[in-house]
């Protein structure tokens, strides 16, 4: 080597060296870093030393034995700390935790890449806000092609514990104002919405006894992830401007997910409260409480001409559904473009059900595809081993006597579904009635054809 390249190349590591020095040196104003007593001295005391670290449940430290980094709170609701936000979970990455302090608010006004987080907590007890700056959101936000969907930000990597007694609040007002009238489906909608919490390309994330407040679309989707619990969740969105609803804001989505977890969990939505979407597996959700949603819906999947979804090994137990659209429900669609399938092994049990339009629907013929239509291009989603035992309550009576609506495809897979203890009624009076269609096999009770049902 040259000796001037030689130069050359040393000055750039002194360079390169000093830059990864000031960045570690580097703190914002108002934020701290301190380390766990576990670090200093104390743990050198005799006796204490030898004993064995205690570990969280992915084998990583617990909460007292990792560095605390703390940033500033936000001066107001303009006052963006997006930034500092950023550096604390860099800091905080490896073994970490990031405590967001109670009764202080955090504003992020900008979008976060949150991809490559590995081993760190987030203590929520304080507020993180989004702004309502929608002209800013609309042009810089992470872009989902499933159903055209932006996020504010992602979460990504590996063993995130985000949990406390704080809130992540959307701000959703000024969307849905601004959404008022629209619908998401219309293809030539541009008014596009940031998802609340999105995870991708993850493994392992809890999210536990948060509030997820207004979001301005979906409160929860998760992507590519792989074992997701949330525990002890509050959702809701709740308009203060009579003409303004708060439209399409889910509880929770999944897309590509295996081991999807929600357990003690209210939410309180217009729309659907949890509905896994293609390719999730392995749910388990109990103790869920949902008002005002449109359900615990799988699906809907198999739309997409060509495209192979499925949805196996759900466990849904002890859910109180209140003042909906529909309770359980399962969606598979038909008709002459669609795409192909399975759902497969999916229980509901201990399901409780006030005041809702449909309390039990499985439609193989979704979106709205007419029996005739139906039978010509059959659905190409297989349904198999799905179980409803123990349902109480009553419907709204919107749908006459039908409290249970199973309309499988004619000529499709629609095979081992059973039905158990259903104890629904209606206010339009006795007897309620369960309507099958098109089913292999016996249901388990008695049913009649939607020919004969007086919906
Ligand atoms: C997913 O994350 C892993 C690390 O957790 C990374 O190695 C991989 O490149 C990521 N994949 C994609 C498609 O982003
Ligand atoms: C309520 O929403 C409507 C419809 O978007 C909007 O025109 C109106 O300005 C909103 N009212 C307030 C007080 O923001
Ligand atoms: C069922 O869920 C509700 C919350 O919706 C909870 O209060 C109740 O304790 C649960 N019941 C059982 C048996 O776990
Ligand atoms: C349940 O939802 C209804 C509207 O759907 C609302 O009026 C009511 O306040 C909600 N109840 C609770 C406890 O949130
Ligand atoms: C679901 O998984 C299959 C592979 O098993 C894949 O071909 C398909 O694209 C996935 N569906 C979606 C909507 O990502
Ligand atoms: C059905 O799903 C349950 C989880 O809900 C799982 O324990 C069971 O192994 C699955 N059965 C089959 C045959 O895969
Ligand atoms: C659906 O069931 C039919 C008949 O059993 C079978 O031939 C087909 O492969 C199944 N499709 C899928 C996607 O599992
Ligand atoms: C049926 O479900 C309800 C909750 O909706 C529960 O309280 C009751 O114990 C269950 N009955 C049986 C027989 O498991
Ligand atoms: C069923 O739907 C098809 C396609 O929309 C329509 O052409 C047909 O008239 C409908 N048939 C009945 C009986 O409603
Ligand atoms: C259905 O519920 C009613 C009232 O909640 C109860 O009296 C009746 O025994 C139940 N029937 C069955 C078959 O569980």
């Amino acid at each position: 080597m040259k000796l001037s390249s030689f130069l050359f190349s040393s000055l750039a590591a002194l360079a390169y060296a000093s830059a990864i020095a000031s960045e570690n040196d580097f703190i914002p104003a108002g934020a701290s870093i301190t380390y766990p007593r576990s670090s200093s001295l104390y743990a050198r005391i005799p006796g204490s030393y030898s004993k064995k670290p205690k570990k969280d449940n992915w084998g990583n430290k617990v909460e007292s034995d990792r560095k605390k980094i703390t940033i500033r709170a936000s001066k107001n609701d303009n006052d963006d700390i997006s930034q500092d936000f950023l550096w604390a979970l860099k800091k905080a990455n490896h073994g970490g935790l990031v405590h967001l302090k109670k009764g202080k608010k955090y504003v992020i006004g900008k979008k976060l890449d949150l991809t490559f987080l590995n081993d760190v907590y987030v203590k929520l007890d304080g507020e993180l806000k989004f702004t309502n700056d929608i002209e800013y959101w609309q042009a810089n936000n992470f872009y989902y092609a499933f159903q055209k969907s932006i996020t504010f930000w992602v979460w990504g990597g590996k063993d995130i514990k985000i949990y406390g007694s704080g809130v992540i609040n959307g701000n959703g007002q000024a969307w849905w104002d601004g959404f008022s009238g629209a619908e998401i489906l219309d293809p030539n909608n541009k008014y596009y919405r940031p998802i609340l919490f999105l995870t991708d390309n993850a493994t392992n994330i809890e999210v536990k006894g948060l509030h997820l407040k207004d979001s301005p679309c979906w409160t929860t989707f998760m992507v590519r992830t792989k074992n997701v619990i949330f525990d002890d969740v509050y959702i809701d969105a709740v308009s203060t401007n009579v003409s303004s609803l708060p439209k399409n804001t889910d509880g929770f989505d999944s897309l590509n997910v295996d081991g999807l977890t929600v357990t003690n969990t209210r939410v309180n939505v217009g729309d659907d409260c949890f509905s896994p979407k293609p390719n999730t597996t392995n749910i388990f959700v109990k103790n869920l409480w949902c008002n005002g949603t449109h359900g615990v819906s799988m699906g809907s999947i198999g739309q997409y001409p060509g495209v192979k979804d499925y949805i196996s090994n759900a466990w849904i137990e002890n859910v109180t559904l209140l003042n909906g659209e529909n309770g359980a429900r399962l969606k598979a669609w038909a008709g002459p473009s669609v795409g192909y399938g399975y759902m497969d092994n999916i229980t509901y049990k201990d399901i409780h059900i006030e005041n809702t339009d449909k309390p039990l629907v499985l439609d193989q013929c979704y979106f709205n595809i007419n029996e005739t239509t139906c039978a010509a291009y059959p659905s190409k989603v297989n349904i198999t081993n799905v179980n409803f035992i123990n349902f109480t309550g009553s419907s709204s009576g919107k749908n006459g006597h039908v409290v249970a609506d199973l309309a499988c495809s004619p000529g499709a897979t629609c095979s081992g579904i059973h039905l158990e203890e259903i104890n629904l009624t209606s206010p339009a009076g006795d007897p309620a009635q369960i309507v099958c269609d098109n089913i292999q096999g016996d249901i388990g009770v008695d049913c009649i054809p939607s020919s004969e049902a007086d919906d």
